[in-house]
């Protein structure tokens, strides 16, 4: 249990975690006070001890996600920082890029950006009415000049987690790098870079791996070298060279790192490491099937895609017939204390594919310290919302 003063019900979990572990706080507090200096910039024992401990923080985030290259592990300041800097990093004049209608806003705008400065080219290829991308379909769209996969693991609208290890085989075979947006889906769900064969992960650390917000990271396979900085700046290496450094982790991380986001990602790590990924994920996902179930007995909702709940994160999206969704979020939020996430998610593509644009849907999203009456609560606000508001 997480010792916090009673506030809402907080089901936009996919949004941000919260309340975050009360010892992950208290850790990150306690660890800053004592090593909170600029780390790897001084020669002084403090300075050297903080860069420790972000070595120390690279190699844990490394065999979390089945790495075994720490030093290709870069921190950033959130999964879009992330993808911008894989996506841009990767990519040469004249590529072509297969990725999904499942993506982020964080996928697809970087994509645009560069398709808009006639750099690139790309293909979104489809999902099916369960809300899973077909391997096959990502295979046959890559043609001579395509230079990069990007697939997320987890649809932030959906829950749905994509097949990423058959994908990076098949991808591995075609010879052409695969990127993956593991912002839903890390501490969540297992994953194993090494082992599928991932060229690059982007993750966030304030999601399911319960960490602060600010942190974030990429997570490179080990013998990457095809990777462009497109930031440059103070490295505390070879300070009086115009060049920045081609030395990982630190080619692709310029000017101070976030070190008490770090903190707060390493005493993050411990906590799942403690608590296993597996039986929290189990947990919320009994939470989310109980919604689901009782969802569906309310007439007059619409679920997207929740008919089978394996292959998923502790999500849902649903619409009250008849109602816009924003009116929806804002009566569970008015009348029950209730906060969850309504409209497109910065997903837009999915809600087109759905037919739930321009509004979207209401998102519920379940963390680590939703309990079984934060769903009682749930169920019965909707089926007040739904028997006076909407149409059967
Ligand atoms: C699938 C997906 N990708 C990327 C992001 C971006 O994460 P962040 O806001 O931490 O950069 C999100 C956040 O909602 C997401 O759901």
């Amino acid at each position: 249990m997480n010792d916090m003063p009673a506030g809402p019900v907080y089901l936009d979990n996919a949004a941000t975690t919260f309340p975050k572990p009360v010892s992950v706080l208290e850790k990150a507090m306690e660890t800053y006070r004592r090593i909170g200096v600029s780390p790897g910039r001084g020669g002084y024992d403090l300075a050297a001890e903080a860069e420790e401990f972000v070595r120390e923080t690279r190699r844990k985030a490394a065999r979390f996600f089945g790495s075994s290259a720490p030093d290709r592990v870069i921190f950033t300041g959130n999964a879009t920082d992330a993808l911008n800097i894989a996506i841009q990093g990767m990519l040469h004049p004249g590529d072509h890029v297969v990725s999904t209608r499942l993506e982020h806003n964080s996928v697809l705008r970087p994509l645009y950006h560069l398709r808009q400065k006639r750099i690139i080219e790309y293909d979104l290829v489809p999902f099916d009415g369960k809300g899973f991308v077909d391997p096959a379909d990502i295979i046959a769209a890559i043609r001579p000049d395509t230079k990069l996969v990007v697939v997320t693991h987890a649809s932030n609208v959906l829950g749905t987690v994509q097949p990423i290890r058959e994908i990076g085989r098949r991808c591995a075979e075609h010879g052409v790098p695969l990127l993956v947006d593991a912002a839903q889906s890390a501490g969540a769900v297992p994953i194993d870079v090494d082992g599928w064969q991932v060229a690059a992960l982007a993750f966030t650390g304030h999601k399911s791996m319960l960490a602060p917000t600010g942190i974030g990271g990429i997570v490179l396979a080990g013998q990457t070298e095809d990777i462009e900085p497109s930031r440059f700046g103070g490295t505390g290496i070879d300070s009086a060279s115009p060049v920045h450094t081609r030395d990982f982790p630190y080619r692709l991380e310029a000017g101070t790192l976030n070190l008490l986001g770090i903190i707060g990602l390493s005493g993050s790590l411990d906590y799942l490491g403690e608590a296993g990924i597996e039986a929290v994920h189990a947990r919320e996902m009994e939470l989310v099937t109980k919604l689901r179930d009782g969802l569906s007995l309310i007439t007059g909702i619409d679920l997207y895609c929740a008919e089978d709940l394996s292959d998923h994160v502790a999500l849902l999206t649903a619409n009250v017939r008849g109602m816009d969704p924003h009116d929806v979020g804002a009566i569970l939020d008015a009348d029950f204390n209730i906060a969850v996430r309504t409209g497109v998610h910065c997903a837009p593509l999915v809600h087109e594919s759905l037919d739930t644009s321009p509004g979207g849907s209401v998102r519920f999203s379940v963390g680590p310290f939703n309990t079984g009456s934060d769903i009682d609560l749930t169920l019965e606000a909707m089926k007040e919302i739904a028997r006076h508001g909407g149409k059967g």
